[in-house]
């Protein structure tokens, strides 16, 4: 593996999620392969997770980590190619990446969607300028469009209940909701949850009201309704999250709580297990009935998100 920006440059996924697995029973058997070797990780936005357990993995690997917020600790950013620079940006992609190139075997960068130019949050310039200039792998830190990393933690917390459960079906029926928010917030983990699931045996069904679908190429084969009720029978896995609108772009079209998850709905389901990718907002979204009951896996998932960065990371150091 050379970046990691995608579902894309994943050859195996199960042996990925395997290798996630191995990583969380044995955590430090590969403290070789990233001695002398240094992660920059490069935030745009806030995180609590992807900061702390990608550097925790990049620890157990063996690895220096330097870690930076742009615009706080270091200049603001310019991506755009032939500008005049007299804004309040400092530094052009073009020196910042190549200088931190130098310094990095890896880069991880966290860049959310502005949510104002669909085309241009779509085209996720910030990671393309920092692979072509950095020339050091990428990691997807939760880009405009997609969070891989978050998305093999789901993926290895849904095959970890498989393992624990009789209960749960060799072919899971797997539910994306829709979730109210009066913010608006980038399609990123709904994008990517649905890449992931659409390539995994699953019956995969996404909910949400009208004016709510997802960008088509992320939808895939997923069965979509309105019907949030008929999507959560039989369902095993229900997985939360809000997004802002893809066709009214990054507009709040509804705040509808009856979108919001309660037991009530999680009783329509096969003693469904509830996910989200953190942080929620308790009692706007989930209930605290959901998020505190055993069906809840949102504590496991997070704590997840340590094996599925040393499982990327693993791959892409023994390349090096
Ligand atoms: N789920 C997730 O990416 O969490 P953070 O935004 O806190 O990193």
């Amino acid at each position: 593996m050379t970046n990691f920006l995608s579902l894309a440059d994943v050859s195996n996924i199960d042996a990925l999620i395997q290798s996630g697995l191995d990583a969380k029973a044995n955590p430090f058997a590969d403290q070789h392969l990233g001695k002398n070797k240094t992660i920059g990780m490069i935030f745009f936005n806030s995180s609590l997770r992807t900061r702390m357990s990608t550097q925790k993995a990049a620890q157990n690997l063996g690895m220096n980590v330097m870690t930076m917020n742009v615009g706080q600790d270091s200049w603001g950013l310019e991506m755009e190619e032939g500008v005049l620079m007299n804004g309040d940006k400092a530094e052009h992609v073009r020196e910042a990446a190549a200088v931190m190139g130098r310094y990095c075997n890896i880069i991880g960068i966290r860049a959310f969607a502005e949510l104002k130019d669909r085309d241009k949050d779509y085209r996720e310039q910030v990671m393309h300028q920092f692979a072509k200039y950095a020339r050091v792998p990428i990691v997807n830190l939760e880009s405009a469009t997609r969070h891989p990393l978050q998305s093999l933690a789901d993926c290895i917390t849904i095959e970890e209940a498989k393992l624990k459960s009789s209960l749960i079906p060799a072919r899971p029926k797997v539910v994306l909701t829709w979730l109210p928010h009066f913010k608006p917030l980038p399609q990123a983990v709904a994008n990517s949850f649905s890449e992931w699931m659409n390539a995994r045996d699953v019956e995969f069904v996404i909910t949400h009201p009208e004016g709510y679908e997802l960008a088509p190429e992320f939808v895939g084969n997923a069965r979509v309704t309105h019907n949030q009720d008929e999507a959560f029978e039989g369902a095993d896995f229900i997985y939360g999250k809000n997004w802002s609108s893809y066709a009214h772009y990054g507009q709040v079209l509804t705040q509808d709580s009856s979108w919001a998850v309660t037991m009530a709905d999680l009783r329509l389901t096969n003693n469904g297990k509830f996910m989200h990718c953190l942080p929620v907002r308790r009692n706007l979204k989930v209930a605290d009935e959901v998020l505190d009951s055993p069906q809840s896996l949102v504590i496991e998932q997070a704590a997840n998100r340590e094996w599925s960065a040393q499982a990327v990371l693993k791959e892409i150091l023994i390349t090096m």
